[in-house]
């Protein structure tokens, strides 16, 4: 089973995924130490999904996102381009399509709104798939990315950066099938972009009014953003 560099190919990455699938949400769950959860409901707050929306749940794996987003009664797409980890989560009562967030398989203005969850920063180029993202969102719709980030204060983020993401690699060589694929989960989260420099990436990609909530110290942060609608155009 191939180890996902940090260059991030693609097929590498869905194989990867592929791998730990079975044990994916058991494993995310220890190397949160349970925090997943509580970033999943947040993240389906600032989404606040209604019913008659339609919403992509991007990069879902096994669908343990797209079913909290759906409880408020909005139609709720699960898209990941590891077959592996949607047949993981195939118990879950959500529709489910494979896809590729850099070529997504829908026409233009199809979404309400489109979230990612811990997965943002595996994709092969995160611009890309930002605007590829906008192109399948109506004008005036809605972004909202969970991922990883940068613990606001120097004493926290010295801890995390140091101790926390060793701890993770080693949770998670204990609780997966693929320890070698929780390395590269530690180390992409150290390559990562803070919260400002992933706020101008999204802006970069034609999204506007973009803000971020920090969330356990800044370990996670939720941002959002909207589609510029057709009258904003000057
Ligand atoms: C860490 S998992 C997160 C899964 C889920 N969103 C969650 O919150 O548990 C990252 C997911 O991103 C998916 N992924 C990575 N790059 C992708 C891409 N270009 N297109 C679609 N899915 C992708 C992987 O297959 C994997 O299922």
């Amino acid at each position: 089973m191939p180890r996902a560099s940090l260059d991030k190919d693609p097929h590498e990455v869905a194989a990867m995924f592929d791998g730990v699938a079975s044990g994916y949400d058991r494993a995310n769950s220890f190397m949160t130490f349970g925090f997943d959860r509580r970033w999943r409901t947040t993240t389906a707050r600032v989404l606040d999904a209604k019913r008659g929306e339609k919403v992509l749940d991007l990069a879902a794996g096994t669908g343990v996102s797209t079913v909290e987003y759906a409880r408020g009664g909005a139609w709720c797409l699960a898209a990941d381009f590891s077959v592996g980890m949607l047949r993981a989560g195939l118990h879950r009562k959500v529709p489910m399509v494979a896809a590729d967030a850099l070529h997504l398989p829908f026409a233009d203005g199809s979404f309400d709104a489109v979230t990612i969850s811990l997965a943002l920063r595996n994709f092969v180029d995160t611009k890309a798939a930002l605007v590829e993202i906008a192109r399948v969102v109506k004008p005036g719709g809605r972004l909202v990315i969970c991922e990883v980030s940068t613990p606001t204060f120097a004493p926290i983020r010295f801890f995390y950066r140091r101790f926390v993401l060793k701890l993770l690699t080693w949770v998670g060589s204990r609780s997966s099938t693929n320890p070698e694929a929780y390395s590269y989960l530690a180390e992409s989260m150290l390559a990562w972009p803070d919260q400002r420099a992933l706020g101008e990436i999204v802006a970069s990609a034609g999204w506007t009014e973009v803000e971020w909530l920090n969330l356990t110290f800044g370990v996670v942060a939720i941002h959002r953003a909207k589609k510029p609608s057709l009258n904003s155009a000057v």
